[in-house]
């Protein structure tokens, strides 16, 4: 099942990435030996077993037939300084439930956090300009805590590559808080994978081992490529396409059929069932337009991938006070849209991607007791994307799943 030959012939290796055009990764100072960092990443155990992502493998194929359903949710970016032991049991709890609202037990959940490693952000300007008082400075994006802090200072904002290791023990933090609140439901394997973007590739790299015969990313059960990397001749796609992962990959309105058949068979040359996550990220107003023709390209390509809805990223926009904040509705009306066009061409809707805080944040607009435009700044902390809280995010799965079987 290893993909060890590339498509230019050259042989496929965890750092072969370096050699294509690799697309928002950061320029660290050139104070710090780098070689150490990534030598220590390399010497740290393993986070995910071969045989958990397998299991991984199998749900994404059966909810690719239709026979399971994937709740996907957690933290835009997650923050070092979040990680408890309360914190993960609230996470878990949260996503078991939007799994069983999704399903109703109609058909088994599989449960995937964006969660234990979720730390790199990718930004669509390098910096931006702060204003105080009769001063302006310009600062570098906050890239996620892998890369730098997000505090709005010229320091903080250094990208410092000792934060891959923070990360790694970040990670390794709460994969085991994951297992420890999975005793008693039978173990990780059946309770929540974990997920996050596989930007930041000298952090995958190290922990891309060769177990069993085949390269495993052994720091996460699913990477995924987000919609601004998922480049098919660039260093993000050639990394994913060697290791024996399941792979997610974000779909956006502006992604051509032909350019996502390229990407998907690059990622799965064998049409192997559970290879491929779609992640459909198109926008209310656009999701009928572009779905249709994008799902035929992978169909028409002969690859069994799980199409799963992501109402949040193409929804976006900036609300009083420069926040950007998401309408419930809006996302009602993608998630609408994405059912209705895949049930008429005969595909299952494999599941429901969102981004959710386990606090009630007032960072989208609207939903039950969700805040107007003027009330998002009673509790908005997100340091990226705006969430939604607990009670919207049920209501938008509860909506969902009406939706599925009405
Ligand atoms: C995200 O999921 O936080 C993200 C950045 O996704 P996208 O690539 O769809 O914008
Ligand atoms: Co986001």
């Amino acid at each position: 099942m290893t993909a060890t030959v590339s498509e230019e012939g050259a042989r496929w290796r965890p750092g072969s990435w370096r050699a294509a055009p690799t697309a928002m990764q950061p320029r660290w100072p050139g104070k710090y030996d780098l070689a150490t960092i990534a030598r220590d990443l390399g010497e740290a155990p393993d986070l995910v077993t071969a045989t958990e992502i397998e299991t991984l493998a199998d749900g994404i194929a059966r909810a690719a037939a239709g026979e399971a359903l994937i709740i996907h949710a957690g933290e835009c970016a997650e923050r070092f300084d979040a990680v408890s032991a309360p914190g993960v049991a609230a996470r878990m709890g949260q996503l078991r439930e939007l799994g069983a609202g999704l399903t109703g037990s109609r058909v088994p959940a599989v449960v995937i956090g964006r969660i234990a490693g979720q730390y790199a952000k990718p930004r669509s300007a390098a910096s931006r300009l702060l204003v105080r008082g009769s001063g302006v400075t310009e600062i570098a994006s906050y890239r996620g805590d892998i890369v730098n802090d997000v505090s709005p200072d010229p320091l903080s904002r250094t990208p410092d590559p000792r934060r891959l290791l923070r990360a790694y023990h970040h990670a390794a933090a709460t994969m085991s808080l994951l297992r420890a609140h999975a005793v008693g439901h039978s173990g990780v394997s059946t309770g929540v994978f974990t997920s996050h973007e596989a930007l930041l590739l000298q952090y995958e790299e190290p922990l891309t081992r060769l177990r069993d015969g085949t390269w495993l990313n052994t720091g996460t059960h699913l990477p995924w490529v987000g919609w601004r990397t998922a480049e098919p001749s660039g260093g993000h796609i050639e990394y994913l396409s060697g290791i024996g992962n399941p792979l997610a990959v974000k779909v956006s309105a502006g992604t051509s059929p032909a350019t996502l058949a390229d990407i998907c068979r690059r990622l799965d040359p064998d049409r192997r069932p559970g290879r491929l996550l779609l992640i459909g990220r198109f926008g209310a107003d656009r999701v009928a337009e572009a779905l249709p023709a994008l799902a035929d390209a992978v169909r028409g390509a002969g690859h069994r991938a799980a199409w799963m809805c992501d109402p949040m990223h193409g929804n976006t926009f900036t609300g009083p006070h420069g926040r950007k904040t998401r309408h419930v509705e809006a996302l009602l009306r993608e998630v609408a849209g994405f059912v209705r066009v895949l049930t008429s061409m005969d595909i299952p809707v494999s599941g429901l991607h969102l981004e959710v805080a386990t606090e009630a944040v007032t960072e989208c607009v609207g939903g039950p007791g969700g805040p107007d435009l003027e009330g998002l700044s009673r509790r908005y902390t997100t340091t990226c994307d705006p969430r939604l809280n607990p009670r919207q995010a049920s209501f938008v799965v509860a909506e969902t799943h009406r939706l599925l079987w009405s």
